[in-house]
């Protein structure tokens, strides 16, 4: 069945707002939703209830800078997943997400039903863990995005562009082994280049990859 071009359901987008700790992810959201609101669109903004780093505002996300934006706190079972389809109703036109890389897989279908649905979604997170290894369901999310943007921070030590995040425990770099997630700022956290960045175990990338399989397919030659 042919569409006439007015007819067909116009789908929404998807825009990944990623890079290291303090490079300004959080504000860049808030600066694109700000705008969509502006144009007097309804817009909703979600966050992972992991983040607790501001207990004066938990129900916000909060930049660096220490700009607010009201936010919903959702969590990661069943309940995230009729939070944020209830939250999307049919009014709203875009729907921001902030620490995206703390939600598990089964966001990623939820975004792909909204985008369906019509909505621009957007949103922010790490690309990459304290490992320097891509943070969990992140990849997919920016193979699937109509936009990627690659935020980069200054590194702390000697003043170069930063992509990566060091754990600092008692001032010393965290070890490889340590757990993934760990909520904090400052104190934990500063922005790196990648000379500058210390782990006692280079990153495993790829192990998680399954490989690739040929298979001839048979075709056949229409006429
Ligand atoms: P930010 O990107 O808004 O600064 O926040 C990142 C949050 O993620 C912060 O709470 C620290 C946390 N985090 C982890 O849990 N694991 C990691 O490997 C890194 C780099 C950060
Ligand atoms: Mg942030
Ligand atoms: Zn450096």
């Amino acid at each position: 069945m042919k569409f006439e071009c007015n007819e067909i359901p116009q789908k929404g987008r998807l825009e990944v707002i990623c890079g290291s700790m303090f490079s300004g992810k959080t504000e860049e959201l808030m600066r694109r939703l700000r705008r969509a609101e502006y144009a007097k669109q309804q817009v909703v903004t979600i966050k992972h209830h992991i983040d607790k780093r501001n207990n004066q505002a938990p129900t916000c996300i909060v930049s660096h800078e220490g700009r607010e934006r009201f936010a919903f706190s959702v969590g990661q079972n069943a309940v995230t997943i009729d939070k944020i389809l209830e939250l999307a109703h049919k009014n709203v036109d875009v729907i921001g997400i902030d620490e995206i890389q703390f939600f598990t897989v089964e966001i990623i279908d939820i975004i792909c039903k909204l985008i369906d649905a019509g909505k621009r979604i957007l949103v922010a997170g790490l690309d990459l863990d304290f490992r320097g290894e891509p943070f969990g369901i992140m990849p997919i999310l920016m193979s699937i995005a109509d936009e990627v943007v690659k935020f980069k921070a200054i590194c702390v030590q000697c003043g170069k562009d930063a992509h990566q995040t060091q754990r600092l425990i008692n001032g010393k770099p965290a070890r490889y082994s340590d757990p993934i997630i760990l909520v904090g700022s400052e104190e934990l956290y500063e922005a790196r280049c990648r000379s500058c960045f210390q782990i006692d175990c280079s990153a495993q990338l790829g192990v998680s990859i399954p490989p690739l399989t040929q298979k001839k397919i048979e075709t056949t030659l229409a006429g």
